[in-house]
């Protein structure tokens, strides 16, 4: 039996942790802060001394505002009488718990809850299920949230603390840099007069990621350095300037080592190609 949940904070985060608990009966007793309710079952409870009020023993509470704020909505909450008996997690993927010391030093237990989704404005909820999350916290309070994640269908990784920066520096580049990436492929294909850009990228990126999922990447990987088809690769390098022509350097320095690890393109070829992206 997982124990109840309460979330501070109704952005994207709150709003879409509220309706995935609502949907798989996750012991979901309030929602507070500033925001939208994301349904009208609960009401919003703005203040945090009314927020924390008669919260049961053991509450999980999860405070779902921006980076910048956590430090000082702990300090807040540390300073309301009977928070001891709560425990107080935070859902940023690279502050770990070290921000939440001064709820800590107040008693309550402390932890992450960092599920690993790129959450959209409306309906973020269906994107729960499936994702994985990482977790911190002392163990009964990660015993806690290994229970709220099965619930939720979320796969739970505890984090130690010297793994925050690496694990947000890697998810950042999956998911914020892809449409970075995305973003100069379309602008290449619109310098060039090709109409649908960049739509006409994404059933192309959907299946390589249905790739990389059922195959490994080195299975996954199609293209010219997987071919060893270094002029193909000449000509891009011809067409591109600028950022563009640097981040495909970089990108495709990272596919050589994949191919590499694939071991089925010739050394020498890679070894060429290498030469043209240095
Ligand atoms: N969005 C995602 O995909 C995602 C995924 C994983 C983790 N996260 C993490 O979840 C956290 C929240 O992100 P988000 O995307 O949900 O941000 P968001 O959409 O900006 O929502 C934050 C919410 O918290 C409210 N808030 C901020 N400071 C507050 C305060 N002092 N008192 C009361 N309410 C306050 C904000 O209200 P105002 O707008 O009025 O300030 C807003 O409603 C961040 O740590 C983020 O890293 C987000």
């Amino acid at each position: 039996m997982a124990s109840p949940v309460a979330i501070f904070g109704m952005g994207r985060f709150g709003r879409a942790l509220a309706a995935a608990l609502q949907s798989c009966d996750g012991g979901l007793v309030r929602i507070g802060g500033r925001g939208r309710p994301h349904t009208q079952k609960l009401a919003l409870v703005t203040e945090p001394a009314d927020f924390v009020r008669g919260l049961p023993k053991g509450c999980i509470v999860v405070v779902a505002v921006r980076d910048d704020a956590l430090e000082p909505m702990a300090a807040t909450f540390a300073a309301l009488p009977g928070i001891s008996h709560l425990q107080f997690v935070h859902t940023s993927g690279v502050s770990g718990p070290g921000v939440f010391k001064a709820l800590a030093d107040a008693g309550a237990n402390t932890g992450v809850f960092h599920v690993l989704q790129s959450l959209p404005p409306e309906n973020g909820h269906a994107r729960v299920p499936g994702s994985y999350a990482a977790i911190a916290g002392p163990p009964d309070l990660v015993e806690d949230l290994r229970a709220v994640s099965r619930l939720l269908g979320v796969h739970a990784i505890e984090l130690k603390p010297d793994q925050w920066t690496a694990y947000h520096a890697a998810a950042v580049l999956a998911s914020n840099a892809l449409l970075g990436l995305l973003e100069t492929a379309g602008q290449i294909l619109k310098d060039a007069g090709v109409p649908s850009a960049p739509q006409l990228l994404l059933p192309l990126v959907r299946g390589t990621l249905d790739n990389a999922e059922a195959l490994d990447l080195t299975l996954a990987l199609t293209g010219p350095v997987a071919r060893g088809d270094t002029g193909s690769i000449r000509r891009h390098l011809d067409l591109l300037e600028g950022d563009a022509r640097e981040l495909y350097k970089a990108a495709m320095r990272a596919v050589v080592k994949l191919a590499k690890r694939g071991g089925k393109t010739p050394p020498e070829k890679l070894a060429e190609i290498n030469r043209l992206l240095n």
